[in-house]
């Protein structure tokens, strides 16, 4: 069985949203005071998780990628990480995460069986980090990148969020980061998904300038012309590390999207910017079987739109935001 739409695109990766909470406030995401978060039996417990990452696994489903909010939030992820792991051996299975609780919690989610880690990071300056997530945290989350290299939970990646006078100016100090760290920088253009409305298109900074600049500096050459979210590059004098941009905005990949989210209060959304979305949640407590609720997540997929119209004037915000729907 396939989740399959009517423009013949398969969803193959699952994105896990498993809290809305968050211990950060990025400015792109969420206000000072944090967002109203759900009741605690709104959200999907890890066996609910599972049940349905193994329904989907059954309809196609080849990797997980767990997010939030800050899913490192919930204190026993690794529980998760164990369960899916159980139901999906051969899933890829990924985390995105601010950093801040990766250190410590690095090892135990690799032994649940976790294969890779990503670090979303805005500025690699103290302040500036301080400012743009209202938490001065710089130093936990490089500690964080560091633990999780060391456990093995590579090619680390990290998400770098770049806004036209905020932090466009440190994109070659993050490529040089790459360099000597061999992580893998994406830079991801600023979209209008924060719940404050302060999205404006001048803000954007074009994954092609991004480029740019990093190769006037350091020369890079793309090295997976697949296409994809996130054409990767490699640096030509043969330095580790990778960057990569996601042009969501300038340049989008709705026609490759091969992607499906499960909202942290159990709603099926087919896309980033879906202005509708189907509960799974009701069905799975009222008793709906497998079969039933993989239908659900057919149909869902089934009426996918085309993409979205960011920039054009009929571009409609969906109503929840980035840490509601999970990245
Ligand atoms: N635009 C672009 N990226 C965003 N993220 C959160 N909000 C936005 C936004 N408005 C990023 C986070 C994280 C990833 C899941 O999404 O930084 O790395
Ligand atoms: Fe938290 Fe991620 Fe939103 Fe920042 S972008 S406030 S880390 S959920």
């Amino acid at each position: 069985m396939r989740l399959v739409d009517s423009f013949g695109r398969v969803a193959t990766d699952l994105r896990i949203s498993v809290t809305d909470k968050c211990n950060f406030r990025c400015r792109y995401c969420m206000p000072p005071e944090g967002l109203p978060w759900l009741a605690k039996d709104e959200l999907l417990t890890f066996e609910e998780i599972v049940r349905l990452g193994s329904i989907l696994v059954a309809n196609g489903i080849q990797s997980f990628k767990l997010t939030g909010g800050e899913p490192l939030v919930r204190k026993d992820l690794a529980l998760l990480v164990a369960g899916l792991r159980n139901v999906a051996p051969d899933a890829d299975i990924s985390l995105t995460t601010n950093g801040f609780l990766l250190a410590d919690r690095a090892r135990e989610l690799r032994m649940a069986g976790l294969d890779r880690a990503t670090v979303s990071c805005d500025s690699l300056l103290r302040h500036r980090f301080a400012e743009i997530t209202l938490r001065d945290a710089l130093d936990e989350v490089m500690r964080g990148l560091e633990a999780a290299a060391a456990e093995g939970l590579g090619p680390i990646k990290i998400n770098t969020v770049v806004m036209r006078g905020v932090n466009d100016d440190e994109v070659v100090s993050f490529a040089e980061l790459a360099r000597t760290a061999d992580y893998d920088i994406r830079f991801i253009e600023y979209m209008p998904l924060d719940a404050q409305d302060e999205w404006k298109a001048d803000l954007v900074v074009p994954g092609a300038e991004i480029l740019d600049e990093i190769g006037r500096h350091y020369p890079i050459r793309a090295i997976s012309a697949e296409p994809g979210p996130a054409v990767t590059y490699g640096f030509v004098d043969g330095a580790p590390g990778k960057i990569g941009v996601i042009s969501s905005v300038t340049a989008p990949f709705c026609e490759t999207c091969d992607r499906l989210r499960l909202t942290s209060d159990g709603h099926l959304r087919a896309c980033l910017f879906a202005l509708d979305e189907v509960d799974l949640k009701g069905p799975l407590r009222a008793g709906a079987t497998d079969e039933e609720l993989a239908e659900i997540a057919r149909a869902c997929v089934a009426k996918k739109w085309a993409g979205h119209h960011i920039g054009r004037p009929d571009f409609v915000k969906p109503s929840r935001s980035m840490s509601m729907i999970g990245g």
